[in-house]
């Protein structure tokens, strides 16, 4: 049986680690969003796993929505956002909280938060499961975020790689000719959504 798991050269979050870091969050908005009006917004594909896994832990009444937003361009940077979905709900006069896997140059959140405010949302905090802050080229930080990584590339519990390895229940760095092989010479520093 060919499994992902072989091409994973190390783990960084075990489902523990995941778990623990995600019920600290899920405490922490709930604070915060008490009182209503709430519309969690998941960023697709990414952070479909963490958006179910962190609604599941707040326990206060609200909505759930996607939007898509991929980057395309230079595979090594994040360029134009292409932004192929918004949600149909209400946005006015809601308070929303944008989920992404991870925030690495900002630009996708920061796109995405102008996008929402213009269209009336009363607020829109952002979550994020991993933190790259080294790699930041925007003004933004995550008012809530589980981990921080290191400039790494990772992949698993969301995070893919060409679309691969989303289904891996822990974070890690893959081998490096997993990078090779699948590549050319253009996906040696992959940062695509
Ligand atoms: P940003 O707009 O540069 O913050 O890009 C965020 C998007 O880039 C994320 O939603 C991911 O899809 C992708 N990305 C950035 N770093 C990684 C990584 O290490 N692994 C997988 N995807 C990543
Ligand atoms: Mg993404």
């Amino acid at each position: 049986m060919t499994s992902v798991h072989q091409d994973i050269d190390s783990v960084l979050f075990d489902e523990d680690t995941i778990v623990e870091g995600i019920e600290r969050v899920a405490a922490a908005i709930t604070e915060r969003f008490e009182g209503g009006d709430l519309t969690v917004v998941s960023i697709l594909k990414g952070s479909c796993i963490f958006a179910s896994d962190l609604i599941r832990r707040i326990p206060i009444p609200l909505e759930l929505a996607f939007v898509s937003a991929s980057s395309y361009g230079d595979r090594t940077t994040s360029g134009d956002l292409e932004i192929s979905f918004f949600p149909t709900g209400e946005i006015e006069g809601r308070r929303l909280l944008l989920v992404d896997d991870i925030l690495d140059t900002g630009k996708t959140m920061n796109r995405l938060k102008a996008e929402f405010l213009e269209r009336g949302a009363a607020e829109v905090a952002t979550c994020v499961f991993l933190d790259k802050p080294s790699r930041r080229s925007v003004d933004l930080d995550a008012d809530f975020r589980v981990h921080e990584v290191d400039d790494l590339f990772v992949v698993g519990y969301g995070l893919d790689f060409a679309g691969r390895y989303r289904n891996l229940p822990y974070v890690g760095v893959l081998k490096p000719e997993i990078y090779a092989s699948a590549s050319g010479s253009d996906m040696s520093v992959p940062s695509a959504s």
